[in-house]
C-alpha cells in the first residue's frame, strides 16, 4: 500500500528468531560477544539456508498480494551491501560475523525511482567474494543513513520501548536513549542502538514497532497515537499548562487568527485573568499552539482558542492539544465537551464531535452565545 502511495521503501529481512530456533532446536551453544553472534562455517551454511527460505516465503507473499491488487511493483534484491569481517576485538575472533562496508545508494537509488521495492537480508560479501553475516539492525540503519532515508521502521517482537514503571514511551528524545536502555530488553536494547545510530546520521524519524500488531505501520504513520515509540532528531514539545510569562507568545500566537474571524477576539487582560484555562506547546522559545478548557456545569465544559501556529506543519500539534484537552476534561469527570467554531467544524467533526445546537448547551453559556459570530456548536461525548 505504502509502495502504491509513492512511497520509496527498502525491506531489510531479519532472520534472527528463526537462527536461534535452529540452534535451540540442535542443541547447539550460540556464542556471542557482546550483542554480535559468532558465526563460524557450519552456522553460515545453515544461516543461508534460513535466509533463502524466509527471502522466497516473502517473494510469495509478495507476489499473491501484487497479483490481488493489480500492482505493477517489483521486487528486487541484489548485492546493494558490501561486508567487511569485524575482525578480532578484546581478542575474541568473530570469524564470519561481518559489518557493512559500504552501500551502493545508486544503484539502490535507481531501483526506487523506477518504483521497485529493494529488499536486502542480512549476509552481504566482502570485495574480496567472502561471505559474512551482518546484523539486519546495522544493514538497516547504515542503509537508512546513506540513502538519506526520511524514515527508519524497525519492527520487532516487542512493540514499543517502556519507562521504569513498564509505561509505553511513544516518544523519545535522542538524549534520553542511553538513560531508557535499562529499562529494555535485549532485543529493544538492539533496534534502540540502530536507531540512535540512524537518527544521529541524519534519518529524521525512526519508528519502534511491533511486528505482531496488525496495522502497526498506517496507525503509527497516520495517526497521531500510533502504538509504536517514535525516536526523532527533534522530539515532539510536550503539552504544558501556559504561564503569565507566555502571554506575548500567545498574543502573537491567537491575534492573526481572531483577526481572520477563526477565533473569538480576546483582550490581553481576559487572556491574563484566564491564563489558568490555556494549555500550550512551546517549542526553543516559540508558542506552537494552544487551546483553553473552561469548564460549563458539573458534566460540561468547552474547548477554546484551539490554535496551532500556520508555520508549524505535520507535527499534529491541533490533534494533541485536542487529546490532552479530552484527558483534562475527563479527569474532571466531564462528559460533554462543546466547542463553538467558525472554520475548523470539520477538523472536529473527523475528531469524533458531532453538530449540536445553542439548546443543548447549559443555560449559563446559552445566555453569552453571540448571534452575529454565529458559531457552529459540536459536541462530543466524552
Ligand atoms: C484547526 C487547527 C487547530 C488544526 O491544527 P493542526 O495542527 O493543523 O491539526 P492536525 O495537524 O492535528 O491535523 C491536520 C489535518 O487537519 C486538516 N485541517 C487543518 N485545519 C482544518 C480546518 N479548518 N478544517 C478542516 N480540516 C483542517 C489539515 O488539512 C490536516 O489534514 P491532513 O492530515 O489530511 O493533511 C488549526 O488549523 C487552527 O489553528 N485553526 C484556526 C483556529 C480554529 O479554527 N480553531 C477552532 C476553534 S476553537
Amino acid at each position: 500500500m505504502l509502495n502504491a502511495l509513492g512511497v520509496h521503501l527498502v525491506l531489510i529481512q531479519s532472520t534472527r528468531h528463526a537462527i536461534d530456533s535452529y540452534i535451540a532446536e540442535q542443541g547447539l551453544e550460540s556464542s556471542y560477544h557482546g550483542h554480535r553472534r559468532i558465526t563460524d562455517e557450519s552456522l553460515l551454511d545453515r544461516i543461508i539456508s534460513l535466509v533463502s527460505q524466509h527471502r522466497l516465503t516473502f517473494r510469495g507473499l509478495f507476489m499473491r498480494a501484487k497479483h490481488r491488487n493489480r500492482a505493477r511493483s517489483s521486487l528486487i534484491s541484489g548485492n546493494f551491501v558490501s561486508a567487511k569481517p569485524l575482525g578480532v576485538h578484546e581478542g575474541i575472533n568473530h570469524k564470519l560475523t561481518g559489518s557493512v562496508r559500504r552501500i551502493d545508494t545508486d544503484a539502490i537509488h535507481r531501483q526506487l525511482q523506477a518504483g521497485s521495492i529493494v529488499y536486502l537480508d542480512h549476509l552481504a560479501h566482502s570485495p574480496a567474494g567472502e561471505l559474512y553475516n551482518l546484523a539486519s539492525e546495522e544493514v538497516a540503519a547504515e542503509t537508512a543513513v546513506a540513502l538519506h532515508a526520511d524514515k527508519l521502521i524497525l519492527m520487532g517482537e516487542t512493540p514499543h520501548c517502556v519507562d521504569s514503571q513498564g509505561d509505553r514511551i511513544s516518544e523519545l528524545a535522542l538524549a534520553l536513549i542511553g538513560t531508557t536502555q535499562a529499562h529494555q530488553n535485549d532485543e529493544m536494547k538492539r533496534r534502540l542502538d540502530a536507531a540512535e545510530r540512524a537518527v544521529r546520521g541524519g534519518v529524521g524519524r525512526c519508528h519502534l514497532l511491533g511486528a505482531g500488531i496488525d496495522g502497526a505501520i498506517l496507525t503509527e504513520l497516520m495517526t497521531a497515537d500510533g502504538t509504536g515509540t517514535l525516536i526523532a532528531s527533534q522530539p515532539a514539545a510536550p503539552v504544558r499548562q501556559a504561564r503569565v510569562d507566555d502571554l506575548p507568545g500567545l498574543i502573537h500566537l491567537l491575534a492573526p487568527l481572531e483577526e481572520k474571524g477563526a477565533l473569538v477576539q480576546r483582550s490581553r487582560d481576559k487572556l491574563e485573568a484566564e491564563i489558568n484555562h490555556f494549555c500550550i506547546i512551546e517549542q526553543d522559545g516559540r508558542i506552537l499552539g494552544s487551546a483553553a478548557l473552561y469548564p460549563l456545569d458539573h458534566a460540561s465544559a468547552e474547548l477554546a482558542a484551539l490554535a496551532v501556529d500556520h508555520a508549524t506543519t505535520e507535527q499534529s500539534i491541533g490533534s494533541k492539544l485536542l487529546k490532552h484537552i479530552e484527558q483534562q476534561a475527563r479527569a474532571s469527570s466531564i462528559t460533554n465537551l462543546f466547542v463553538l467554531t467558525t472554520q475548523a467544524s470539520d477538523w472536529f467533526k473527523e475528531r469524533g464531535f458531532v453538530m449540536s445546537s445553542v439548546e443543548a448547551l447549559p443555560e449559563n453559556r446559552q445566555a453569552l452565545y453571540n448571534y452575529q459570530r454565529n458559531s457552529l456548536i459540536l459536541k462530543k461525548e466524552l
